[in-house]
């Protein structure tokens, strides 16, 4: 496992545009990558200048933004739509699109035109939910200059055929299927993998044992090459109207250790709090969601 060491010149100006070789070459230094999910222009400005690597235009709108009980009404439209929003205020950091339910699971066609629209968008790479299944869909999309994302553990789109959102590979069986399918799509050419909701020790074994992939995680301990959060949990937004807020997510809005009514950190100040947070270690704590 690589030691993480904080970026030499944090500033705005200094900041290279994000490459995936630049991303790479964070990663091999062992520099943590910082990710926030972001639908439209003005975010993606203060997220950008605040330092963020990665902006994710997640499906995760369907819950956030448009207040869907889950993300599977959520179109390929409707992804384009939000990325190019995201493109048109971003300078720096790399932007990943979800490929939405429906869009890419029945074969290699069908993704390579949703994921044709979502590049066209503006995204410089798509994430696609899914086990070994999808290797041979990422083995096309990357093979035709797409770069691809994987996503593993819990799942949002399959929401229905798990039960709910709960944490996957607790069990030994389990944990191997997950090792399996990472190795399956790390040989199909996915340069990163999404660890959502995996116990720590896993997650940071898959990182270790595969690391061709960066690994982001998402309540997976602190043992993957980065984070990343749903901007309106991490703004605390979230949790008061129906949408729960996951016990993972920390609000960056609060003032470090103050009181619950302490006034709040300014958006730009929250997600700056953040990088620096993933950039030394200190988000997430192993301790509090307790995997
Ligand atoms: O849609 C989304 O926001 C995501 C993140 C939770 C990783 O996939």
């Amino acid at each position: 496992m690589s030691v993480h060491t904080a970026p030499a010149d944090p500033s705005p100006a200094a900041r290279p545009v994000m490459t995936l070789p630049r991303l790479r070459d964070a990663a091999a230094r062992g520099e943590k990558l910082a990710m926030l999910t972001c639908y439209d222009a003005t975010f993606a400005r203060v997220l950008d200048e605040a330092g963020v690597d990665i902006l994710l235009v997640g499906d995760s709108l369907g819950n956030v933004i448009q207040g869907e009980a889950s993300t599977l009404p959520v179109t390929v439209e409707q992804m384009a739509y939000h990325t190019r929003a995201v493109a048109q205020g971003k300078r720096h950091a790399f932007l990943i699109t979800d490929m939405p339910f429906g869009s890419y699971e029945s074969g290699p066609e069908l993704a390579f035109a949703s994921a044709a629209a979502l590049m066209r968008a503006g995204a410089q790479m798509v994430k696609l939910e899914g086990g070994g299944y999808t290797a041979e869909t990422v083995r096309f999309l990357v093979e035709r200059g797409i770069p691809v994302c994987a996503h593993l553990g819990l799942t949002p789109q399959r929401v229905h055929a798990i039960g709910g959102y709960r944490v996957q590979g607790r069990d030994e069986a389990a944990a191997k299927v997950l090792l399996d399918d990472a190795t399956a799509l790390a040989q199909a050419g996915a340069a990163m993998l999404v660890l959502e909701l995996v116990p720590s020790v896993l997650a940071r074994r898959i990182s270790t044992e595969l690391p061709q992939l960066m690994t982001i995680g998402i309540g997976a301990g602190a043992g993957t090459t980065g984070q990343v959060l749903v901007l309106h949990d991490m703004l605390g937004l979230t949790g008061g109207t129906g949408a729960k807020r996951p016990r993972f997510v920390r609000d960056f809005t609060r003032v470090p250790g103050s009181e619950a009514q302490a006034p709040g950190l300014s958006i730009a100040q929250a997600v700056a709090a953040y990088v620096a947070a993933v950039k030394d270690g200190t988000f997430p704590d192993e301790s509090v969601h307790g995997y």
